[in-house]
């Protein structure tokens, strides 16, 4: 039991990265508070973890306040946020609306800056860790999703700068690149041409060393958040960790 005790909450936990990371942390001890935008079942692990789901809309100031009151409750304090709820949506730079541009941002960076907030608020007075989300398109940009690399690259911003802020209290800030196979990637692919697949497949080949495709969330991300939760991770901060195969290698 590497998390035994912790206290976890996790956003966008229904499905995807989040749902592998919220199973990985209750088979390793850990209470967690699920936050997603739906209802989900009790889980309970073996070594007396559980995860508890409240229903939570990240971009909205009032359900985030409230959703971190139920969990402060319920989990009587909290030693880490892993913060992976966003959206992903698909359009060209000159054919994204107003509207979609503000929903992204809302989603990805005003989402960030409110969890952030309000796990703060729980982690001041003794430490802890905040892992949030970020994605190699925040970094080197990805045709299609302008405004979703740009909301991804101030969270990388935002993540640093609070890292520094943040880092005297005890309170470690990392941020995670990662590439998985999850529902949010499926959505993606199935926005392409047969011919836009073909080319797209054969660019992974070539492009990440481990595999030659996105990695499977409990196999390839969960243990590293495990890690990344615990401990042993205390001297880590202000890091974009790509968790992608090789993917993005950066100097
Ligand atoms: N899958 C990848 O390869 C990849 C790559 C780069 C970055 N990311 C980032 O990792 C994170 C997880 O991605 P994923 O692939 O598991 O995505 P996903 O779409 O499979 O899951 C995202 C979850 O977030 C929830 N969510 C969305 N909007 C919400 C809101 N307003 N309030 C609360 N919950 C909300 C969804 O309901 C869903 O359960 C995202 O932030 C994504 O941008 C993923």
């Amino acid at each position: 039991m590497q998390l035994a005790g912790k206290r976890i909450i996790v956003t966008g936990g229904a499905r995807g990265i989040g749902a592998a990371v919220v199973k990985a942390f209750v088979e390793e001890g850990a209470y967690v508070v699920s936050l997603d935008l739906g209802e989900a079942a009790l889980m309970t692990g073996d070594g007396g973890g559980w995860a508890h789901t409240r229903v939570c809309d990240i971009a909205d100031s009032q359900s985030v306040d409230a959703a971190f009151a139920w969990a402060n409750e319920r989990l009587n304090g909290l030693d880490v946020l892993v913060h992976a709820a966003g959206i992903a949506p698909n359009a060209s730079a000159d054919s994204i609306t107003l509207d979609e541009w503000e929903k992204v941002f809302a989603v990805n960076t005003r989402g960030t800056f409110l969890t952030n907030r309000a796990a703060y608020e729980l982690l001041k007075g003794s430490g802890g860790r905040i892992i949030n989300f970020a994605s190699a398109a925040g970094v080197i940009g990805q045709p299609g999703k302008a405004h979703y690399a740009a909301s991804k690259g101030a969270v990388l911003a935002w993540t640093r700068t609070v890292a520094r802020e943040w880092g005297p209290l005890g309170i470690t800030v990392n941020a995670i690149a990662p590439a998985m196979w999850t529902p949010m990637y499926e959505a993606t692919r199935a926005s392409m041409s047969t011919e836009q697949l073909q080319q797209h497949d054969a660019y992974m080949t070539r492009q990440v060393p481990i595999g030659g495709q996105l990695g499977e969330p409990a196999r390839d991300l969960a243990p590293v958040l495990v890690f990344l939760a615990g401990d042993g991770s205390r001297f880590v901060t202000g890091q974009t960790l790509m968790i992608d195969g090789g993917m993005l290698m950066l100097s």
